[in-house]
């Protein structure tokens, strides 16, 4: 039987949520291992003097950590969305959907992503579309979710080795710049799992982008389910493409000041495991963190409630961990010394960014 172009699309799409959860079973090395905080013995505060709550999007989120973009576009990955909505709406979490490019074709496909919206109907909801797209569809998008944001995705490899993927590149930089200027809600530019180098982070906020999310390799890995999806060309040499998640944010500090000048707001996602993770995200400068293969095998393996209780648990753990570290805030942990080791160590001095900084930040501040 074959399938047409509208019915390939939702098989890609569960082909995608199925092979995410598979790579979630696998362990594998990850960069935040090669980061480790100074041990002090005294903490001098208490527990209520933490504060978990931060800034970006022009909104004030109380969770440091949200729900990255992922799914919609079929009746199997729906239930997912719906799922993810529900854990959002209990939990307070931001929460994105997956690029709703196919239903802005297709619009008997809208449903599978309003679901997330219906179930979540005061949250902070971010619609998600690639780059290729123009302002008007941006505005589609936003209409779709009554979006709060809109994520634009950088996807590069993914479509190189898509074989019905992308091959023209050359209109991104000028949609962004539109829709930065003209969409009306914040945008977010996100890759999706292989990082970002200071060069990109700097285009883009040549482009008026004040949200970026690195969104770095150690997790969900689009280059190989892309690869296992393609039988004609064969990218499996590829597996390693891109930058760690903290292999990025170091990236970034190396273009701090610009970053600082034009009050642009780091995000983190890709690969965070534990709250631990997150903790160290936060630390390496962002303002948030990111989590979707995690969230995805959370809500299949231990459904709604039992990631519910997951996400509470993960808060009072940062919480308790920022009491240890003695960081009232997350801008107090920005300035807490980290020690940089292992392959990260030798990106960061290959790169020539200032690894012992991190390493003794806290007694300039
Ligand atoms: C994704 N991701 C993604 N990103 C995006 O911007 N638009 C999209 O449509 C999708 N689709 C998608 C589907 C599935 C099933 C997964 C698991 C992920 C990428 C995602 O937002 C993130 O950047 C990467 O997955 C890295 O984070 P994790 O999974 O390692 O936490």
């Amino acid at each position: 039987m074959t399938l047409d172009p509208s019915q390939l699309n939702q098989q890609r799409k569960d082909d995608h949520v199925n092979l995410a959860l598979e790579q979630q079973k696998e362990k594998q090395h990850s960069s935040f291992d090669d980061i480790r905080f100074v041990h002090h013995s005294f903490s001098k505060m208490a527990f209520d003097q933490v504060d978990v709550q931060t800034v970006w999007a022009q909104h004030t989120h109380q969770m440091p950590f949200y729900i990255n973009g992922m799914t919609g576009g079929s009746k199997f990955t729906k239930q997912f969305n719906e799922k993810l909505g529900q854990v959002a709406a209990q939990t307070g979490l931001a929460i994105a959907t997956g690029s709703v490019s196919a239903a802005l074709k297709d619009p008997s496909l809208n449903d599978s992503f309003q679901i997330m919206r219906e179930v979540n109907p005061n949250g902070f909801v971010m619609a998600n579309l690639g780059a290729h797209h123009s302002l008007e569809n941006a505005k589609r998008a936003v209409d779709l979710l009554k979006a709060d944001a809109l994520q634009i995705h950088l996807n590069v490899p993914q479509e190189i080795v898509m074989p019905e993927g992308d091959r023209d590149f050359s209109n991104w930089a000028e949609n962004i710049q539109a829709m930065v200027e003209n969409l009306g809600v914040p945008v977010i530019v996100k890759e999706v799992g292989f990082g970002m180098s200071r060069e990109t982070i700097e285009l883009l906020i040549s482009l008026g982008v004040a949200n970026i999310d690195v969104s770095g390799r150690g997790g969900t890995n689009f280059v190989r389910i892309e690869d296992d999806r393609n039988n004609r060309l064969d990218f499996s040499a590829l597996g390693e493409w891109g930058q760690t998640t903290a292999e990025s944010l170091v990236e970034a500090h190396a273009v701090q000041d610009l970053i600082e000048r034009n009050q642009v707001t780091l995000l983190a996602s890709g690969g965070i495991r534990q709250p631990f993770d997150i903790l160290k995200a936060l630390s390496l400068g962002a303002s948030a963190v990111g989590l979707s293969g995690r969230f995805l095998a959370s809500v299949n393996d231990i459904g709604v409630d039992g990631t519910v209780e997951m996400v509470h648990n993960w808060r009072e753990s940062l919480q308790l961990m920022m009491l240890m570290l003695e960081a009232k805030n997350i801008q107090s942990l920005q300035h807490k010394d980290l020690i940089l080791s292992g392959n990260l160590l030798d990106w960061a001095q290959l790169r020539q960014i200032d690894a012992d900084h991190f390493a003794n930040r806290s007694q300039s501040h």
